[in-house]
């Protein structure tokens, strides 16, 4: 089974995500054979996205480091459960880069998503400078740190999402993908349920290439999921 998680980003109101659902739901009739879908819409549309069927799942996009309390602005991960997510994205690079969060917010944030039973899809990946440099290998060494308090037994999933190729219309090679797949099962290897995702410029067009030879468990789609049958189109490849 491959995973295909759509993010959203800052993008659809909830009459747009209530049409994307209700297209994809006419598209792919009872589900997509051998592909689990996940849409992660922003938490205001977590309610439109949803599917009865149960064909796709939810994920939201960030959780609050802290549990509860006086953090205005902040969602915790119970209540994103609690709205229906069984996912939640964590240190994608935008987080990173945008909002300042670090290694040791990004454990207490694994951590809070384990409390709420949600399972962490965790984003890491080099910067253009840090490939240039040859520190890939290290970055994401350094990255994969917030998981050392995280329990191996329990499901994870982690995203190899190189900044350089979010949104830029270029994505890595499969081969790229194949090395950092290797690298991070290596790093990871005690782990029982590991699930190992591609995303940065993920389309119709090179999907299967990309999960072919790299073998990965599957693909994180930023831009190319905001049509449904774009979206589609990935998870049939
Ligand atoms: P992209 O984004 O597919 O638009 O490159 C991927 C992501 O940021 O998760």
């Amino acid at each position: 089974m491959k995973l295909f998680v759509a993010n959203w980003k800052m993008h659809k109101t909830r009459g747009p995500a209530r049409d994307f659902a209700a297209e994809l739901g006419r598209s792919i009739g009872d589900g997509i054979a051998g592909a689990e879908l996940v849409l992660a819409p922003a938490f205001t549309a977590l309610d439109a996205a949803r599917d009865e069927r149960g064909r796709w799942r939810l994920a939201c996009q960030n959780v609050a480091a802290e549990t509860e309390g006086a953090f205005t602005g902040e969602v915790s991960a119970a209540m994103a459960a609690d709205a229906g997510c069984r996912y939640a994205i964590v240190g994608h690079s935008e987080r990173r880069r945008l909002f300042g969060e670090d290694g040791p917010v990004l454990a207490k944030k694994i951590e809070r998503c384990r409390e709420a039973g949600m399972t962490p899809i965790y984003c890491i990946g080099e910067t253009a400078e840090e490939r240039d440099a040859s520190l890939t290998a290290i970055t994401l060494v350094r990255q994969l740190d917030a998981l050392i308090a995280d329990a191996p037994s329990r499901p994870l999933v982690v995203a190899y999402e190189p900044v350089w190729a979010i949104g830029a219309g270029r994505s890595a090679t499969p081969a790229d993908c194949a090395a950092a797949r290797v690298h991070i099962a290596e790093i990871l290897s005690p782990r029982q349920s590991l699930r190992i995702l591609y995303g940065g410029s993920v389309t119709p067009e090179n999907a299967r290439e990309l999960l072919e030879i790299s073998r990965m468990d599957g693909l994180l789609i930023g831009g190319a999921s905001l049509s449904a049958a774009s979206f589609e189109a990935i998870a049939r490849a």
